[in-house]
Formats: structure tokens, sequence, C-alpha cells
């Protein structure tokens, strides 16, 4: 037994990224995991690579009857929101509206339907949903743009979850983290890539800029972990990077 046997959670985005590490994480602490993807292939690579506790499930989050469809079949007690489109990396006049847009479409389409799930359902009282957003959300990012506004408004959709469980009494935990960029993800690593090259340097000088260290995906997944087994009251969002897992004001 462990600490999170008895647990089922659902991760969205588990096939590779933070997604497989916060599946990996939350196998190895004893809960069975439901992993969405789209992509069949890369989520049996990632069973077979974490065994009988993860369960694959090829689903698209955009779908609005997913949330539904999983809560009835699972009744999960963890729900991580870690799915998210990857942003075309170039200046805002170099897009169009549906590339300036893709992180709203599925990013922010993800978080209003299985938080408005979650509290319709609702889930069960003591259940945890965490919500992934990004660092980006503080600071902006250039280079993908609608990127950083969806993911603030992730974290205020978690936050205002947040309320409507403390006002029906739910006990609901809705949290949000912000994980700060990395290239050790396909995400990242293009935005890394694109924000490099902007500045006309190498990938190794712009990382050497930015300090010591690099967010991996082992951190996202104990960071997750750590809020999973109880860290942080309802409503609470946490900043994650290479060198401080810490909650935000
Ligand atoms: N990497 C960073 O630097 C960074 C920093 C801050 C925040 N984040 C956030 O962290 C999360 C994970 O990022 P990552 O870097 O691990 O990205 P990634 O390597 O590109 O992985 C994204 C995951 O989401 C899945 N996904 C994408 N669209 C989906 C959809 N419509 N339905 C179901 N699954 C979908 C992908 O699988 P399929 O394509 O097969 O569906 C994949 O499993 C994202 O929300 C991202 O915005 C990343």
């Amino acid at each position: 037994m462990t600490e999170l046997s008895g647990t089922t959670a659902i991760v969205t985005g588990a096939s590779r990224g933070f997604g497989r590490a916060i599946a990996a994480s939350l196998v190895g602490a004893g809960a069975r995991v439901v992993g969405v993807a789209r992509d069949r292939t890369a989520l049996e690579s990632t069973a077979e690579l974490l065994g009988d506790g993860f369960e694959p499930c090829v689903a698209d989050v955009t779908d609005f009857t997913l949330p539904g469809r999983l809560f009835d079949a699972y009744r999960p007690g963890l729900v991580v929101l870690n799915a998210g489109a990857r942003p075309l990396p170039r200046a805002l006049q170099q897009l169009t509206w549906e590339a300036f847009s893709s992180a709203w479409e599925t990013d922010v389409r993800q978080a209003f339907a299985f938080h408005r799930e979650a509290l319709l359902a609702p889930l069960e009282p003591g259940s945890t949903v965490i919500a992934v957003s990004s660092r980006a959300a503080i600071g902006g990012s250039p280079l993908s743009g609608g990127y950083a506004g969806a993911k603030a408004t992730v974290r205020f959709v978690a936050g205002y979850a947040a309320d409507e469980s403390t006002r029906a009494g739910l006990g609901i935990r809705f949290l949000s983290l912000l994980p700060d960029l990395t290239d050790a993800t396909g995400l990242g690593g293009a935005a890394v890539d694109a924000y490099a090259r902007r500045l006309g340097i190498d990938v190794a000088e712009f990382l050497r800029r930015r300090g010591p260290g690099q967010l991996s995906p082992e951190q996202v997944g104990a960071a997750v972990l750590d809020l999973a087994r109880g860290k942080g009251e309802n409503g609470a969002a946490y900043c994650v990077t290479a060198e401080a897992f810490e909650q935000l004001g």
C-alpha cells in the first residue's frame, strides 16, 4: 500500500512531456492513472513504460462530452488538466487568428468543460482538480500569441471553481500550477528555439542567460504529487521552476 493507492487519477496530455512525468509520479505513489491524449501510439508507449497502473484513454479534451463520460466511468479523486495546444512560435503580426487563439480553443476550453463538470457532477468531497497553467500567465509570452492570456484564464477558471466549491460546501479542492518555460518538452523546446532565434543567439546561450538549471518534467511530476498528497488550500496557485516550488500570493 502506498499513499495514493485506491485513488483513481485522470491526467490529460499524459502521452509525453509534463503529462507523462505527472502520470509516472502518481503511478509511483500507487494511484491508478487514466491517461488521456489523442495519439494512440504515444499513449501506448507511456503505458508500456508505466505498467499496470496506467490506463490509456484515446480522446480529445476539446470534446465537450469527455469530462462527463470520464467522471461517470472512473469517479476520479484527482484530475490533472495538463493537455495543451502547442502555440505557433511567431510574432503577433505573423499569426492568423486561428494560430493566435489555439490555446483558447484547447487549454481554456478544457478548463471550462472539466471544471464545470467537476462542480456539476459533483466530484466526491476530498477530490482535487489541478489545472496546469504557465508562468507565462504572469509575464506574457510575446512569441506565442494568445497563449499567455489563455493560461491566465485557466488560472482564473480554477479560482472561480474554487469559490463555487466553497460556496456550495462541495469539499473539492481546485488548484493551479504555473510551470516555468523549459526546453525539456516539445512545447517548451519550440518556444525556447524561437526566442533564441529572435535574439540571434543559440539555444545554449539563451538558456545560460535565463539562469542556472532547467525545469525538468520530473520536477513538475513531483510538484503535482505534493499537491495530490494535500499541499495547498482550495483556490491556491503554485509556481514551479528549476529552483523552487512555491505558492503565489
Ligand atoms: N513545456 C513548457 O515549457 C511549459 C511551461 C509552462 C506550462 N506548460 C504547460 O504544460 C502542459 C504540458 O506541456 P508539455 O510541454 O508537456 O507539452 P507537450 O510535450 O506538447 O505535450 C502535450 C500533451 O497534451 C496532449 N494534447 C494536446 N492537445 C490535446 C487534445 N486536444 N486532446 C487531448 N490531448 C491533447 C498531447 O498529446 P496528443 O497530441 O497525442 O493529443 C500531449 O500528451 C501544457 O498545458 C503547457 O501549456 C508547458
